[in-house]
């Protein structure tokens, strides 16, 4: 049997499972919304009855409604990972209603209108917010500066409400630095591991360095602010934020921000996210949009100035590895996703 047809037969095996676990979801999805109390809420919409997506997170959503309108979206997923995900968000949800942040996101935010599990699927039943989320229209530039502006605007106001001025404790410095530094460590080849040990090593001191001891401006984050989470109209003005399973009460300001810019620069470039970083630590060339985002939050954040911004990427490269290791396993132990991810950033330092 030839590499080939082993690889050609696994993935046809994956497509195979994948249409499988379609069928139960869609299945799952009748179940659930049959048992809800509000009936108003639990009807498929007519024109896509009981349509089930696969998202890129591996959830399951599908549209429920009543006429030609979306009144409510069900996300679900299969087992403990995905109901404690679901579960974070419904929680994440709730939180933001008594945060001080409250008044900043009402009306930006869905409300969650049931949730809990089922026969090992976790589900959670959101209100549907308008627009269109801003991926699919970064392909127009003038759209996109909008969307970065106003995205930007959006989040100075959510942290504003909850933001204070704070040092970091040693849980912060092992949550921000230690814990992520390891997934990075563990996602690299043992010969790679051992060859930037004394990388890795510097690379913690110099991270604890920059926040130990300083004043910083920390507050609550999305944690997922890219623009496929950020809903806008077809100009580019943002009408809604959704999916917030990586909402954090007590992070670095500038990992929104550093998220979106980031993140927009990956999708228009169709690049990586180690590309990205290790692009905007040479030379960045930040847009006039890209540096009034990254001077209003580096203020806020205790920086300052957008001149030594390097800690601050590289905390926020560290913190997406680790979240991408946790949602996508499969994805980021593939060889040449360490490469670009992590090996190469590591290189560049
Ligand atoms: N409350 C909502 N209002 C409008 N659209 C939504 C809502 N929740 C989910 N969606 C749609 O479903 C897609 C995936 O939802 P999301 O919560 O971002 O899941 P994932 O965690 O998989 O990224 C979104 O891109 C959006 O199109
Ligand atoms: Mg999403």
């Amino acid at each position: 049997m030839t590499a080939s047809y082993v690889r050609r037969a696994a993935r046809v095996a994956r497509r195979v499972q994948l249409s499988a676990l379609a069928v139960l979801a869609r299945r799952r999805a009748r179940s659930i919304l049959e048992r809800l109390p509000n009936p108003s809420q639990t009807r498929p919409h007519p024109s896509e009855p009981w349509l089930v997506t696969r998202t890129r997170s591996g959830m399951y959503i599908a549209a429920v409604g009543s006429g030609t309108r979306v009144d409510a979206y069900l996300k679900m997923g299969r087992g403990k990972t995905a109901e404690r995900k679901l579960a974070r968000e419904a929680s994440a949800i709730a939180s933001l209603g008594e945060e001080p942040t409250a008044a900043a996101v009402s009306g930006f935010a869905p409300s969650v209108l049931a949730d809990g599990s089922a026969h090992g699927w976790g589900f959670l039943l959101l209100s549907a917010l308008p627009g269109t989320p801003g991926d699919r229209l970064l392909g127009d530039e003038a759209v996109r500066a909008t969307l970065l502006r106003e995205a930007a605007r959006f989040s100075t106001a959510f942290h504003a409400r909850g933001w204070a001025s704070k040092s970091a404790s040693p849980d912060d410095l092992d949550e921000w630095v230690r814990r992520p530094l390891s997934v990075a460590e563990e996602l690299l080849p043992t010969r790679e591991r051992h060859a930037r040990a004394q990388r890795l090593s510097s690379l913690e001191d110099e991270l604890r360095g920059a926040l130990d001891g300083k004043t910083l401006g920390l507050g609550p984050i999305h944690g997922d602010y890219w623009p496929s989470n950020i809903l806008v109209d077809p100009v580019g003005h943002v009408i809604g934020v959704i999916d917030w399973d990586s909402f954090e009460r007590r992070s670095l300001l500038l990992q929104d921000i550093l998220h979106l810019l980031i993140y927009t620069r990956k999708l228009v470039r169709r690049s990586e996210l180690g590309t990205e970083v290790v692009a905007a630590l040479d030379r960045p060339a930040w847009t006039s949009e890209e540096t009034t985002a990254l001077s209003a939050a580096a203020a806020r954040d205790g920086l300052g100035s957008i001149d030594v911004l390097r800690p601050r990427l590289l905390l926020y490269w560290l913190r997406q590895v680790a979240l991408n290791a946790e949602r996508q396993p499969r994805q980021t132990r593939r060889r040449d996703w360490v490469r670009t991810n992590v090996v190469e950033v590591l290189a560049c330092l």
